[in-house]
C-alpha cells in the first residue's frame, strides 16, 4: 500500500487561500472525487476532491489555515495497485464553475434601440453540463437591475448565481426550479430600460479552476451574463442570502433546514455543515423534550433568570418528569380535549367497601376505591366499545381494542408514572385490588419494567386522597380517554321527594375528540356512573 498526497491544485492565481472546512478525518475511507477540503476566497468557494481512493492517514491542514497551489492536504493510504499508478499526478478538481474575479465591464454593444427585448442564454458553466437551477430568483413582471441574479445554479461542487447582464423588465423565464440547464440554453428574455444604445455586461471571468480542469471560455457576447461567486457579504441569517456553500446546501436541502434559521460559525458569516447538525440536533433535543412542539410553530415559553427576584435553587428533572412533560405536551397539542363531568353516587359501594375491610386485612390486601373504579370503567369499555380504541398513526383508521388494559395514574418522588392492569374486565374486586397495590408499590420503588407500562386502553388518575372537586386530565396518548377522580364528600341530593345526603365521587373524563365524540363518552360515562352507583351492575 502507497501513501499518496492530496495537494492543493491550481487556485486560479489565487494566494492564501482559506481552509472553510476539512471535509474528512483520519481513518476515513474515501472513494474518488470525495471532497476533501473546501477553500474560499473572496470571490468563490471550491470542493477539492480526491483522485485518490483509500484511508485518510494524516491531514495537513485545518480549518482556518490559508493554503496555496501545491501545498499538502492530505495522505492517503491508497487502494490497490491502481492507485500507485496516480501518485505523480497532480490533484485535480472538478471544472468547478466558479468565478474568480470581479467582473469586467465590457462595452460590447447588445442593443442598439431601446427598449429591445434581449435573450438572456446561460453563460459558459465552465465545462459543466446539465447543471442543477436551485432557485429561480425573478419572475414575468419582475423590474431588475443589472447584477441582479436570475437563477442559482448547482454542481456538486459549486453554486452560482447568474446575474442579468441589463437593467430591464423580465418578459419570460425559460427555466424551472429542478432542471437541468446546460451553456447556451434559453434563460430568459428582458426588456432593456430605454434609452439604451449599448449595454455593459460583466464579461467572462478567470475562473478559478485548477489547471487541468476545463476553462470557461470568454463570453463570446456582451449579453452573455458570468457565473456570479457567492457573496461573502451576504448576511447567513436573511433567507435566500445565506452564505454556504454547495455541500452545505445540499445537506440542508436533504434534511429540510431553512438555512435562514441557521446561524453560521464559518469565516465571514459562512454556514458550516456543522451548523446544520447542530441545528438539527438541538431540534431533535427540544422535540424530545418537550421544550418545542414538533411542527406547531409554537414559540418556546422564553428564558427568565428567576433569580433577578428572588432566591432560587436549580434542580435537575428526572428522567420521568421529563418523559412525561413530553408526554402531555405531546398529547395536549395533537389531541383536541373535550373534558365531560359527572358525580357517581358511591354511598352503597363505600357502605359495601367498608364492609369488606375485615376480610380485607385477612386477606392482607387494601381495599380502595381504585379496584371498583378499574372494574366499572373495564365494564362500560366492554359495554361501549366505540371507547375502546385509539386513533392510528396514519390518521385514517381507528383502532378498535378486543382487549381492556386499565392504567393506573401512581405518584411517585420519581414523577408520574402509569402502571397497566391487563385484562381488568375479567379480574374480580380482590384481585384488582392485589393488582393496584402490587403495581403501585413497584412504581414508588422504581421496578415498573416498560411491558408493566404498555398496552393501556384507558387510565385512571385518582386525586382523590389529596382532595379538590375536579380536574381535567390530559389523555395519555395514544389512549383516547382518561378519568380524573377527585375527592368523595357526601352532598345534598334530591331523590325526588326530599334532600337526602350522598356519598359523591366527582369524576371527569377527558377525551381526545378525533376519535370519540360527545355521544360516545356520553353513553360511556352513564354507563361507567351507574355501574359504581350500583356495583352489582358489575355482575351482569
Ligand atoms: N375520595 C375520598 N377518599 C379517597 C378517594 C376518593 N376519591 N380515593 C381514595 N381515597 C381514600 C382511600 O380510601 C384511602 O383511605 P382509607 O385508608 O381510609 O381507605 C386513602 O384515600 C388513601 O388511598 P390511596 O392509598 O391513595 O389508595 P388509592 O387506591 O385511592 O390510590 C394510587 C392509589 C396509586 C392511585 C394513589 O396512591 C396515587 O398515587 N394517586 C395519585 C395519582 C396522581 O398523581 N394522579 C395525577 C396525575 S396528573
Amino acid at each position: 500500500m502507497a501513501i499518496e498526497i492530496v495537494k492543493v491544485p491550481d487556485t486560479g492565481g489565487a494566494d492564501a487561500v482559506d481552509v472553510i472546512e476539512v471535509c474528512v478525518a483520519v481513518g476515513d475511507v474515501l472513494e474518488v472525487e470525495q471532497s476533501v477540503v473546501v477553500l474560499e476566497t473572496d470571490k468563490v468557494s471550491m470542493e477539492i476532491p480526491t483522485e485518490i481512493a483509500g484511508k485518510v492517514v494524516s491531514i495537513k491542514v485545518n480549518e482556518g489555515d490559508q493554503v496555496s497551489e501545491g501545498d499538502v492536504l492530505i495522505e492517503v493510504e491508497a487502494e490497490g495497485e491502481a492507485a500507485v499508478d496516480k501518485v505523480a499526478e497532480e490533484p485535480q478538481v472538478e471544472a468547478a464553475p466558479v468565478a474568480a474575479e470581479a467582473p469586467v465591464e465590457t462595452t460590447a454593444p447588445v442593443a442598439s434601440t431601446a427598449p429591445a427585448e434581449i435573450e438572456v442564454p446561460i453563460p459558459d458553466l465552465g465545462g459543466a453540463d446539465n447543471v442543477d437551477v436551485i432557485e429561480v430568483c425573478v419572475s414575468a413582471g419582475d423590474e431588475i437591475a443589472e447584477g441582479d441574479s436570475l437563477i442559482v445554479l448547482e454542481t456538486d461542487k459549486a453554486s452560482m448565481e447568474i446575474p442579468s447582464p441589463v437593467s430591464g423588465t423580465v418578459v419570460s423565464i425559460a427555466i424551472n426550479e429542478g432542471d437541468k440547464v446546460s451553456e447556451g440554453q434559453a434563460l430568459a428574455v428582458i426588456k432593456g430600460v430605454a434609452e439604451v444604445d449599448a449595454v455593459s455586461a460583466p464579461a467572462a471571468p478567470a475562473p478559478a479552476v485548477p489547471e487541468a480542469a476545463p476553462k470557461p471560455e470568454p463570453a463570446p457576447q456582451a449579453q452573455v451574463p458570468v457565473a456570479k461567486a457567492p457573496d461573502a457579504s451576504k448576511e447567513s441569517g436573511s433567507g435566500d442570502a445565506a452564505y454556504a456553500g454547495p455541500a452545505v446546501r445540499k445537506l440542508a436541502r436533504q434534511l429540510g433546514v431553512n438555512l435562514a434559521k441557521i446561524s453560521a460559525s464559518g469565516p465571514r458569516g459562512r454556514i458550516m455543515k456543522n451548523d446544520i447538525r447542530g441545528f438539527v440536533k438541538q431540534l431533535i433535543s427540544d422535540v424530545e423534550s418537550g421544550k418545542l412542539a414538533s411542527g406547531t410553530g409554537i414559540p418556546p415559553i422564553p428564558e427568565v433568570d428567576f433569580s433577578q427576584f428572588g432566591e432560587i435553587d436549580m434542580e435537575k428533572m428526572t428522567k420521568i418528569k421529563k418523559v412525561t412533560a413530553a408526554n402531555m405536551s405531546r398529547s395536549w397539542l395533537n389531541a383536541p380535549h373535550v373534558t365531560q363531568f359527572d358525580d357517581a353516587d358511591i354511598t352503597e359501594m363505600e357502605a359495601f367497601r367498608k364492609s369488606m375491610k375485615g376480610e380485607a386485612e385477612k386477606r392482607g390486601v387494601k381495599l380502595t376505591p381504585m379496584p371498583f373504579l378499574i372494574k366499572a370503567a373495564a365494564s362500560a369499555l366492554v359495554a361501549e366499545p366505540s371507547f375502546n380504541v385509539s386513533l392510528h398513526a396514519d390518521g385514517e383508521h381507528i383502532v378498535r381494542k378486543k382487549y381492556v388494559h386499565i392504567g393506573m395514574a401512581v405518584d411517585t418522588p420519581a414523577g408520574l408514572v402509569v402502571p397497566v392492569i391487563r385484562d381488568a374486565d375479567k379480574k374480580g374486586i380482590w384481585q384488582l385490588a392485589e393488582e393496584c397495590a402490587e403495581m403501585a408499590a413497584k412504581a414508588r420503588d422504581g421496578k415498573l419494567m416498560p411491558r408493566d407500562m404498555q398496552g393501556g386502553c384507558f387510565t385512571i388518575s385518582s386525586l382523590g386522597a389529596l382532595g379538590g372537586t375536579g380536574f381535567t386530565p390530559i389523555v395519555n396518548a395514544p389512549e383516547v380517554a382518561i378519568m380524573g377522580v377527585s375527592k368523595a364528600a357526601i352532598k345534598p341530593v334530591w331523590n325526588g321527594s326530599e334532600f337526602e345526603p350522598r356519598q359523591m365521587l366527582p369524576l371527569t373524563v377527558s377525551y381526545d375528540h378525533r376519535a370519540i365524540n360527545g355521544a360516545d363518552c356520553g353513553r360511556f360515562f352513564t354507563l361507567l356512573v351507574a355501574a359504581i352507583g350500583d356495583i352489582r351492575r358489575l355482575l351482569l
